[in-house]
């Protein structure tokens, strides 16, 4: 049997086991049979977690776009690689086949190359969802520069630090986007953020909105002419297997946002895998995953994972509530979509609208629907399974993370029998523990912990962009020898996994990442604030959302409440993105501290959820009558 594809649930058992005894022959076989190689490797890994050194596939030569692009030609020519879905839904769509989109990577990497970037210089690409975006991702990728896609959502100090951070010589932006209703002026935040990157010589204009903006002279170029002049062929860079291919920015629950490192080819083995076996993937599925290119989920899974195996997929421009709430299911009819992919948040926004805007749709076409980002809470997934999956789709919840690369536990959908709310069973070669507050590894069933992985996999992250000793603090200290992912989880009877939730101080807003301390650091600029506290709470829609504590100086006392708030709301906006907003503001007079003057966040959170039925012990605190005066004035 092919170990490829996962056939039936005995199948996967056996496949589980030899990926475990076997890790190095398991891999082997599998980017053997499924991939194209300039050379084949020496060794198929060299990994030491203690270190956190790892290292696949060693001296193995090769280039993903080969993977995701040429190979398929001879066949595939023809076939639709990617569908655009514009915002607008009058605006046609797209449909972009694999030798259509050979020729504009091989265009796009030729203007790069022409334009100065070499193999292993650092590209931003800041873009709405179009097909510019998919095509200048894959170009770097063909040349060898490390693409760094920052989300179109994100501030310009968000957007400056992190191309301060990796030092990018590049930027690929548009003049605009469009999201809903909305116009977001892409070019006029890139003005802002470059005010403060030195590095970057040369910014790529892709037009999109066709709205008039200021270019710098000797700096920012129109993509498009350049375009017309190049070759539309290249020849790719042969790259090192562990030569970097991406890094792609997360929220830490401490410091500046981490630069996560993905390599080449365990990257491209793990994503290859996980999107045949996760979403059942044959040949002429449509496959839609709804995220954005800028997070990992849209880089593992609208884009390497699914060329990888020379699928069509789907980029969708807009939002899940333009022009109405049956957006996303209009879609789904009119390409046929056969796996959807979507986010707990969206998800809960379009079960609270009318039933109406989903029953309208038969969405016979579609086969898997899956969810990731989050946990879903029993009535979405209901919701979900129901109304969108007709009850005969499986539900494939899948866990994972940017710094994961690749889905890691999830069902195989007509393999693992679903069950509300869990993430199941780990997929081949991951092998989960649960850790408990002594670091002692959780045996047994019906057990809680905090969730490691003892054994690497192909596309675990291989450092922090510039900063390996942090990214061995945060990942393999707390619990020495293993990766820790900073969630909870429970493991029920027969084994399945329960994701509950974060562990740290990041709290997951509508799918995005935040870490608390970041979003202090904002509030804390203010002048009239002395101290801030934050932490999420449950929230209907978004899953969490941000509560703020604050205490205000002397300078503070006077001024008008709601101004300030108003005020603080805008800095956080500003420094970080609107993603970040407080939903509620209550200003202290003080914050619950230790004696050593560690914010006691437990108590916090206990009260912005309203639960005031047990604090624990608060003998310990240095000033415990300030947690009634809290309480009280709950907002
Ligand atoms: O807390 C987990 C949650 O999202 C975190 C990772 O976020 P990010 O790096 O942005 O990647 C999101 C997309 C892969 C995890 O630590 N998470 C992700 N998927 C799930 C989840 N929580 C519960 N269930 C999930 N299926």
């Amino acid at each position: 049997m092919s170990y490829y594809k996962i056939q039936n649930l005995e199948h996967y058992f056996k496949m589980y086991k030899k990926s475990v005894r076997e890790p190095k022959k398991f891999w082997d076989k599998i980017a053997d049979e499924n991939f194209v190689w300039y050379q084949k490797w020496d060794k198929v890994f060299d990994v030491n977690m203690q270190e956190a050194q790892f290292k696949w596939f060693l001296d193995a030569k090769v280039n993903i776009t080969k993977n995701c692009i040429d190979r398929h030609l001879a066949r595939r020519g023809d076939k639709t690689a990617i569908i655009f879905e514009p915002n607008n839904p009058e605006e046609e769509a797209l449909h972009i086949s694999y030798n259509e989109l050979y020729k504009r990577v091989s265009k796009m990497a030729n203007v790069l190359r022409e334009q100065g970037v070499k193999k292993g210089d650092r590209v931003c690409i800041y873009l709405p969802m179009i097909p510019e975006l998919a095509v200048a991702v894959l170009a770097c990728a063909r040349i060898g520069a490390i693409h760094s896609v920052i989300f179109a959502g994100f501030s310009a100090s968000a957007v400056a630090a992190r191309i301060q951070d990796c030092e990018c010589s590049m930027v690929i932006t548009s003049d605009g986007g469009y999201r809903g209703e909305k116009t977001i002026n892409l070019k006029g935040i890139i003005d802002e953020a470059l005010e403060k990157c030195p590095t970057v010589e040369k910014v790529l204009m892709v037009k999109r909105t066709h709205e008039t903006v200021p270019m710098k002279d000797g700096r920012d170029i129109w993509l498009q002419p350049l375009l017309d002049n190049a070759l539309d062929n290249n020849v790719a860079e042969i790259m090192d297997a562990e030569d970097p291919l991406f890094i792609l920015y997360t929220s830490g629950s401490t410091g500046k946002p981490k630069g996560m490192l993905h390599t080449t080819a365990g990257y491209m083995v793990y994503t290859g895998y996980t999107f045949k076996n996760v979403f059942n993937y044959e040949e002429n599925d449509i496959f839609w995953c709804t995220a954005d290119i800028g997070w990992i989920t849209g880089h593992s899974y609208i884009l390497y994972g699914p060329l990888l195996n020379g699928a069509t997929t789907v980029i969708f421009e807009g939002v899940p509530s333009y022009p109405d709430f049956s957006r996303f299911w209009e879609v789904i009819e009119k390409h046929n979509v056969t796996q959807f992919y979507t986010a707990p948040t969206a998800i809960r926004a379009l079960a609270k609208e009318n039933l109406d805007y989903v029953q309208r749709f038969p969405l016979s076409s579609l086969k898997v629907i899956g969810s990731v980002g989050e946990p879903i809470n029993e009535e979405a997934w209901h919701w979900y399974n129901d109304h969108v999956g007709g009850k005969r789709c499986p539900l494939v919840d899948t866990w994972w993370q940017t710094e994961t690369g690749g889905i890691m536990i999830s069902p195989i959908p007509f393999v693992t029998p679903t069950k509300p709310t869990y993430a199941s069973l780990p997929l081949p070669g991951i092998q989960p523990v649960l850790m408990d507050e002594l670091r002692n590894e959780i045996e047994g069933n019906q057990v809680t912990g905090s969730l490691c992985i003892k054994f690497p996999w192909p596309s675990i992250a291989r450092t922090i962009w510039g900063d390996h000793q942090r990214y061995k603090e945060t990942y393999f200290t707390a619990f020495p020898g293993k990766y820790f992912t900073g969630d909870g989880a429970l493991r029920d009877e027969v084994g399945y996994y329960r994701i509950t939730g974060r562990v740290d101080d990041v709290v997951i807003v509508s799918g995005h990442n935040l870490g608390t301390a970041p979003i202090e650091d904002a509030i804390n600029e203010h002048p009239a604030v002395a101290e801030s506290a934050i932490v999420g709470f449950p929230h209907d829609i978004k899953g969490n959302a941000l509560y703020g504590f604050i205490i205000l100086k002397e300078v503070g006392e006077s001024r008008d409440r709601n101004n300030l708030a108003k005020e603080i709301n805008q800095l956080v906006s500003d420094q970080i993105g609107p993603i970040a907003k407080l939903d509620k503001i209550q200003f202290v007079s003080g914050l619950p501290k230790t004696r050593s003057g560690k914010i006691m966040r437990r108590i916090l959170r206990k009260i912005a959820e309203g639960d005031f039925s047990n604090f624990g012990d608060i003998s310990t605190l240095l000033n415990p009558e300030i947690v009634d005066e809290i309480k009280d004035n709950r907002v």
